[in-house]
């Protein structure tokens, strides 16, 4: 699959808006991930006010670069009615990589910035947001046209690989 092997972590934006077609698309993507039980945690920000985007900035020493991103998304997740709720966090990872990889075929550039499972981070983003009790802050997604361009890092090793015998 192209976008898997094109995606890299973009960080630098041109100034114009991430069209709101695309915007859904990135979500479409992201709720088709599985995820366990078929349980759907997620819930999704989308933020392009810009006061907003500095405050969410504020939120993790990493995430210097948001604030000249012209969209950011915000995947969340609620804690209550979950029937396998300690798989939250994994189903959160697998939406919020469907979303870069759609980004990447779509010719965006995105940058996954953690929140979860820090504890501060969370307490921070849910503050900025409002969250109720039950949701929680998962990670921070800038999105815009790329202004930066580089090939993605090469890290198949071989070596990492185990291949069991058969068994005569
Ligand atoms: C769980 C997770 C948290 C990350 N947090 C940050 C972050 O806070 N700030 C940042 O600039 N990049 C962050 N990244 C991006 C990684 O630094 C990046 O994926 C890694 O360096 C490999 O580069 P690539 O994405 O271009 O292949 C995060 C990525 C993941 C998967």
């Amino acid at each position: 699959m192209d976008a898997i092997f094109k995606r890299i972590s973009v960080r630098k934006y041109e100034s114009r808006p991430v069209e709101p077609e695309k915007v859904e698309r990135l979500l479409r993507a992201a709720m088709a991930a599985p995820s366990a039980r078929n349980q759907q945690p997620w819930e999704f920000y989308v933020v392009t006010d810009r006061e907003t985007i500095r405050e969410l900035a504020g939120c993790s020493p990493y995430a210097s670069f948001l604030p000249e991103a012209p969209l950011a998304i915000v995947p969340c997740y609620r804690k209550e009615g979950l029937t396998a709720p300690s798989y939250a966090e994994i189903d959160m990872s697998i939406a919020t990589e469907n979303l870069l990889l759609e980004a990447a075929d779509l010719g965006l550039g995105a940058c996954w910035m953690g929140i979860a499972p820090v504890r501060e981070r969370m307490d921070a983003v849910n503050a900025v947001l409002g969250n109720p009790d039950g949701l929680e802050a998962f990670a921070l997604v800038s999105c815009g046209y790329p202004a930066e361009e580089r090939p993605q890092q090469d890290r198949y090793e071989e070596s990492r690989i185990h291949w069991i015998p058969e068994k005569k």
